[in-house]
């Protein structure tokens, strides 16, 4: 066969699966993405050990049969770069192919951590200037989430932005990046989850799509603490029009389990998680955890509100001092109403589900009461102190 004939075979070769996999990249997080990841438990001291531990948790509690599938490592796994450049494991991660085969055995997907910046947030090695490089060797290793943490390219735009972060110039050089990766992704052939973490700086519900991102964080940390989950879940009011299948806007991870909150602020911390459309990364410890704390993980009707086919987020209707209502549309016609109690005290919220547009006879459940409300126009439920009353509307 003549030479130039084969070049030209293998140039279309390569157009047309990066072409498949920009397909495949693209269909991926239909519904917001559900799993696991290290970070709010383990931090950077996570290990292999780990790793398997909460993939053999997950397929024991039934956390994958509900649908967490994701087992990611955040920020802590990486050593050095050999002198050509590819970015190796440290000791605590001694085979990471050996990992994902690991994981992938039982069903589930393996997901990374890294940084446009020379250095992550922990201060190990990030992916500047080894964009490709970093892409090919995760797509070997059978990497299936890549989380991209803005991290120590915050000092890049402060110069792209002339001192100015939010300067044009910054703005453009952060897209930058992240289509950088986004297209390294899809050259490297594999489908992988881009997860854009760079806290909702510049409106990142805006251009996130745009780069290729599957989810974006909207806010800066969650911690375990309600105040915080609290300060970060209902100030996503307003946002909703900004998901949808394969872009989700992502308020950061679940505390639930961690013990910093009671058990009613955890339900809330889900209930509205799950009113987002927010992505359901837990991120305790699941080899230890409660069985309290896996009933609100594993909740089916909470999970069926987040995973909703619609995919449409749900939004803020009212909000009268500490006392919220939101709802969700679902599909086939149903909807996801929350009752939020922010206040200090327990408190009896009335709502009037006919204005809410629920019409006569609906079915009405209770989602954490476990069980059916009987129909009434006017609702008058008791909510505790930092709780949460979700019904589920079918008509
Ligand atoms: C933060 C990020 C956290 C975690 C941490 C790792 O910037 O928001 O979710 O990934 O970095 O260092």
């Amino acid at each position: 066969m003549p030479r130039l004939f084969v070049k030209r075979l293998a140039a279309l070769a390569s157009v047309l699966l990066c072409a498949h996999v920009a397909i495949a990249q693209s269909s991926l997080s239909p519904t917001p993405p559900m799993g696991w990841n290290s970070w709010n438990h383990f931090f950077q001291h996570v290990t292999d050990a780990d790793v398997r531990a909460s993939a053999d948790a997950m397929v024991a509690n039934g956390m994958g049969d509900a649908g967490y599938v994701y087992v990611n490592i955040d920020d802590g796994w990486q050593g050095t770069r050999r002198p050509d450049g590819t970015i190796q494991s440290n000791d605590r991660f001694p085979d990471m192919k050996a990992l994902a085969d690991y994981v992938h055995a039982r069903g589930l997907k393996l997901g990374i951590y890294s940084s446009p910046g020379p250095k992550t947030c922990a201060k190990f090695e990030g992916s500047y200037g080894h964009e490709a490089q970093d892409a090919k060797t995760y797509a070997a290793w059978g990497i299936d989430y890549l989380k991209y943490d803005l991290c120590s390219f915050g000092d890049k735009l402060t110069v792209a932005g002339n001192g100015d972060q939010a300067a044009p110039a910054a703005f453009a050089a952060q897209q930058e990046a992240y289509r950088k990766m986004h297209d390294a992704l899809v050259a490297a052939g594999r489908p992988i989850v881009f997860s854009l973490c760079q806290y909702g700086m510049s409106n990142v519900w805006e251009w996130g799509p745009e780069v290729g991102g599957h989810l974006w964080r909207t806010t800066g940390d969650i911690s375990d603490k309600y105040d915080r989950m609290a300060l970060i879940g209902f100030s996503q009011a307003g946002l909703s029009r900004y998901a949808g299948p394969g872009h989700w806007n992502d308020p950061d991870m679940l505390e639930v389990g961690n013990g910093g909150m009671t058990l009613d602020e955890y339900r809330t911390h889900m209930s509205l998680w799950a009113i987002l459309a927010a992505p359901l990364l837990a991120g305790n410890d699941l080899s230890h955890m409660k069985p309290e704390h896996l009933a609100i993980l594993e909740n089916k009707d909470v999970i069926a509100i987040d995973q909703d086919s619609l995919g449409k987020q749900g939004d803020r209707v009212s909000a009268l001092g500490p006392y919220e209502l939101w709802t969700k549309p679902l599909s086939h016609g149903r909807t996801a109403i929350a009752l939020f109690n922010r206040g200090e005290l327990a408190h009896t919220m009335r709502v009037n589900l006919r204005e809410l547009g629920v019409p006569p006879g609906a079915h009405i459940r209770n989602v954490w009461g476990n069980a059916d409300l009987p129909f009434s126009d006017i609702i008058n439920p008791i909510i505790p102190k930092h709780g949460v009353v979700l019904l589920l509307v079918t008509r």
